[in-house]
């Protein structure tokens, strides 16, 4: 089994979306997705980006390596009534059974930084992507000291070490290597642009249910916990999540949760 695929299956990441949707559609609004524009979301998840980009009136085609996040995504789309967007399953290291210049946007929020091989991952973007279309990525930072970057740098110091080789996916967060990535695939570095932009996380449920989600449903925090779990360790991991949570949230109700996370948006021009 592909250790990427076996990892976002092994949860269930839409009880993560279902707080990201406002974000979501925000940032499509936000990135210009209008109608008749043919984009590409890749590691698209269960639509959180995807939808809202059919909704606008682009043709938008969904590819999620997770089977279950690539069906519960289309039944999104179908219970929207939109026949504008299709969902598959598909990696985002080879999308060889995409024609070069397809798409006039290629979209990937949080989604192809974590697939391996991230210069096939650029590659391939690049490729797909027709010459004057763009390519635009979200990407968590290492070290910044909001929500899902802490939570991945504390999931991962309680997991056991990857693979030798292993690249991690925060790369994409660091300026220089999405460059490097994109200039090995034709991008000169004055056709990348980027923003430090921030997504909200809005729950109708309290901190701690949502930190429960991520510990449940989360495949990259389950991975911790089980490891935890394993050497008597569980116990710091959830106080080191709670007390992560309790400090980014800016919700004063404590039957809802509202906390903000920065990202790196990246644009690219081909
Ligand atoms: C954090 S979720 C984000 C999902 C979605 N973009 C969103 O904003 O809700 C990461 C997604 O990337 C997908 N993914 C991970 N590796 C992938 C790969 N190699 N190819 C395609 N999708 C991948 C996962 O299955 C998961 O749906």
């Amino acid at each position: 089994m592909n250790p990427n695929k076996a990892l976002w299956e092994k949860g269930d990441f839409t009880r993560l979306a279902e707080t990201m949707r406002e974000s979501g559609a925000a940032l499509i609004e936000k990135i210009g997705v209008t109608a008749g524009l043919n984009v590409l979301d890749l590691g698209c998840g269960d639509g959180t980006t995807a939808i809202p980009s059919a909704k606008a009136g682009a043709k938008v085609l969904g590819v999620d390596i997770a089977r279950n996040l690539v069906d519960a995504g289309n039944k999104r789309a179908q219970s929207e009534g939109l026949t504008n967007c299709t969902i598959q399953e598909g990696d985002a290291t080879d999308l060889s059974w995409i024609n070069d210049g397809t798409f006039d946007l290629v979209v990937s929020i949080f989604g192809a930084m974590f697939a391996p091989r991230p210069f096939d991952v650029a590659r391939e973007m690049v490729r797909v992507t027709r010459p004057g279309g763009r390519i635009v990525m979200g990407n968590w930072i290492p070290g910044d000291p909001t929500l899902v970057a802490q939570i991945l740098k504390i999931s991962s110091a309680y997991t056991p070490a990857p693979p030798e080789g292993f690249v991690s996916p925060m790369l994409w967060g660091v300026e220089s290597q999405v460059v490097e990535r994109f200039a090995q695939a034709g991008i000169p570095e004055e056709n990348i642009t980027f923003e430090k932009d921030t997504y909200t996380f809005i729950a109708p449920f309290s901190t701690s249910e949502f930190l429960n989600r991520f510990r449940t449903y989360y495949g990259p925090t389950m991975n911790a916990f089980e490891a935890a779990e394993k050497n008597g360790k569980a116990g710091d991991l959830q106080r080191e999540l709670e007390a992560l949570f309790a400090s980014q949230n800016q919700s004063t109700d404590p039957n809802t949760t509202r906390i903000p996370a920065t990202f790196l948006r990246v644009t690219v021009k081909r």
